[in-house]
C-alpha cells in the first residue's frame, strides 16, 4: 500500500464542507473590503523565492521544495503566496491599470518542515496583498480585514501582535547596534544565528532556539532606533486601529520570519492552550521594496496571510461550527399594515449592511411576535406601531439588557452597528459582532 507523503493530509468527504464554508466566508469578506481574487501558479521559477544570497529566512533557505524539471529549469513549489503574486503583478503590469491593486488569494503552499499539530508540508493560505499605497491606513485596513475574518468565524482569544521594524535607514542604524550587542554573546549563539549575525542580524530576534534567554530578552529594541518617518508611520497605524476599535498588543521582539518586511509587521495569535507552539494563525506586514527587488517599479506594498488549517483547528477547538450562526441581529415587530411596510424597508437596509434580520409575515399577535423574536435569539427587537410611524420613530429593545429606547425610524441600522461595535456593548452582543 502506498501512503500519503509525510506532512500531507486528505480532506475527507465529511470535512470538505467546512473548507467550502470557510472559503466562502473569506470570499464574502474580501468582496466587502473590495479585494479582487488573483490565482498564480503553484510552482514558480526558483529565483522568485531564492532572490538574494543574503536571505536568512528558514523558509527560503531550508524549507522549499526545489527541483529541476525535465527541461532542466530550476523550479520551486511556492512556500508562500506573496513573492509569486509580486512576480505576477510585475509581469502583467498590473500597476499600469490601477494605481492601487487590492488582491486576495487562496490555495496550497509547500514547506519542508517538521510536521506537527498545525504544521504540515502542504498547507493552505488565504492571503491579501495591496500594491501601490504607502499609507499607514492600508496597513490598518489589512489588519482590520484579518480581524473581520476572526469575528466572522466567531473565534475568541485571538490577539493582534504588532511591531514596526522601520524603514531601511532605521534598520541600518539598528543593525549596527544589534551586531555590537550580539558580538558579546557570540559563544552562546546557535549556528543559524551566527550566520544571521553576518547576513541579517535582525532575524536573530526570531530565533526559536534561544529567544527566551536573558541575553535575548535584554537585546536593544528597534523602537529606540526608528527615525521620525518610521515612528510617524507606526503611530498612524495605531491611531487607525484604535479608531476601528481593533485591540492590539505591541510586541517589541516581533520581527517575522521573512526578510522582505519594512515598517509594520504583525501576527494574529490564538490564545488557546491546546494550540501549542503553532499558535500563529496569520502574519503579515509592509514590504515596500520587494516589487523593486523582483524587477518591478518601486511600489509600496502590504499584505497578510492566514493558515487555513490553523483557522479550522481554532474553530474546532473553540467549538465554533462553521454553519450559519443561530441568532439574528434584529427582529422587527410591526403592528398595522403601514408599519409592516416601513419595517420591511428598514429591515432591508439592515440586511444590505450585513445584519441578520427578519420579521413576521403571518400577521401574528404582538405577544406571538415577541415569542418568535425570542426563538430566533434576536439581539435587538424593533417594535413599530402606526402611532410611532406618524412621528417617524421606532422602539428598539436590547434583549440582553432589556433596555428600550425610542429612536428615529431611519436610525435603526446605525444604532445597532454602534451598539454592537462600541466598547460598552454588552458581553453577549460583543460575541455576536457584525460580520
Ligand atoms: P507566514 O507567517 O510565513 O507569512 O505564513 C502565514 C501563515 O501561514 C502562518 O501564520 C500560518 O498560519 C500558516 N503556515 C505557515 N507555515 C505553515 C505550515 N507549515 N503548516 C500550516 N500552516 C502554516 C507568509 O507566508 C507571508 N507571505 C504573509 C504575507 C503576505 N506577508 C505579506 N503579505
Amino acid at each position: 500500500m502506498i501512503n500519503k507523503p509525510k506532512g500531507t493530509y486528505d480532506v475527507l468527504p465529511g470535512e470538505a464542507k467546512n473548507w467550502v464554508k470557510l472559503e466562502s466566508t473569506i470570499r464574502r469578506i474580501c468582496e466587502i473590503f473590495n479585494y479582487k481574487e488573483i490565482r498564480t501558479p503553484i510552482f514558480e521559477a526558483s529565483g522568485v523565492f531564492h532572490r538574494d544570497e543574503g536571505d536568512t529566512s528558514d523558509m527560503v533557505t531550508k524549507e522549499t521544495y526545489d527541483f529541476k524539471d525535465r527541461g532542466n529549469r530550476d523550479i520551486t513549489l511556492r512556500p508562500e503566496g506573496t513573492a509569486g503574486i509580486v512576480r505576477a503583478f510585475i509581469e502583467n503590469k498590473l500597476y499600469a491599470n490601477n494605481p492601487i491593486n487590492k488582491l486576495f488569494y487562496l490555495g496550497p503552499m509547500f514547506r519542508y518542515e517538521r510536521p506537527q499539530k498545525g504544521r504540515t508540508r502542504q498547507f493552505s493560505q488565504f492571503g491579501v496583498e495591496v500594491f501601490g499605497s504607502a499609507s499607514p491606513l492600508v496597513d490598518a485596513e489589512v489588519i482590520a480585514l484579518g480581524a473581520t475574518v476572526i469575528k466572522a468565524l466567531g473565534l475568541k482569544g485571538v490577539k493582534v501582535k504588532l511591531n514596526s521594524i522601520g524603514d531601511s535607514e532605521s534598520r541600518a542604524n539598528y543593525r549596527q547596534v544589534l551586531v555590537e550587542y550580539f558580538e558579546q554573546y557570540k559563544g552562546e549563539l546557535c549556528s543559524d544565528c551566527l550566520n544571521r549575525l553576518e547576513k541579517n542580524p535582525l532575524r536573530i530576534l526570531d530565533c526559536k532556539v534561544d529567544n527566551q534567554k536573558p541575553f535575548f530578552l535584554n537585546a536593544p529594541k528597534i523602537k529606540d532606533y526608528l527615525n521620525e518617518a518610521s515612528k510617524q508611520h507606526f503611530a498612524e497605524v495605531i491611531k487607525a486601529l484604535e479608531a476601528m476599535h481593533i485591540d492590539y498588543e505591541i510586541d517589541d521582539n516581533l520581527v517575522r520570519g521573512l526578510d522582505y518586511y519594512s515598517h509594520t509587521v504583525f501576527e494574529l495569535k490564538v490564545d488557546v492552550l491546546e494550540f501549542g507552539a503553532q499558535n500563529v494563525i496569520a502574519g503579515g506586514g509592509r514590504y515596500d521594496n520587494l516589487v523593486k527587488d523582483l524587477g518591478g517599479p518601486q511600489t509600496p506594498s502590504v499584505g497578510m496571510a492566514f493558515g487555513l488549517e490553523r483557522l479550522l483547528l481554532a474553530c474546532e477547538l473553540s467549538g465554533k461550527s462553521l454553519a450559519r450562526p443561530d441568532y439574528l441581529h434584529v427582529f422587527f415587530i410591526a403592528l398595522g399594515e403601514d408599519a409592516r411596510k416601513a419595517s420591511l424597508a428598514q429591515m432591508n437596509i439592515c440586511r444590505l449592511g450585513g445584519l441578520y434580520a427578519d420579521m413576521d409575515f403571518l400577521g401574528h399577535s404582538l405577544k406571538a411576535q415577541f415569542k418568535i423574536a425570542d426563538n430566533n435569539r434576536a439581539m435587538f427587537t424593533c417594535i413599530l406601531g402606526d402611532d410611532e410611524l406618524k412621528d417617524f420613530k421606532i422602539n428598539i429593545k436590547n434583549n440582553e439588557t432589556d433596555e428600550q429606547e425610542t429612536i428615529s425610524l431611519y436610525d435603526v441600522y446605525p444604532y445597532i452597528i454602534n451598539k454592537i461595535n462600541s466598547k460598552s456593548a454588552c458581553s453577549s452582543c460583543k460575541e455576536k459582532e457584525v460580520k
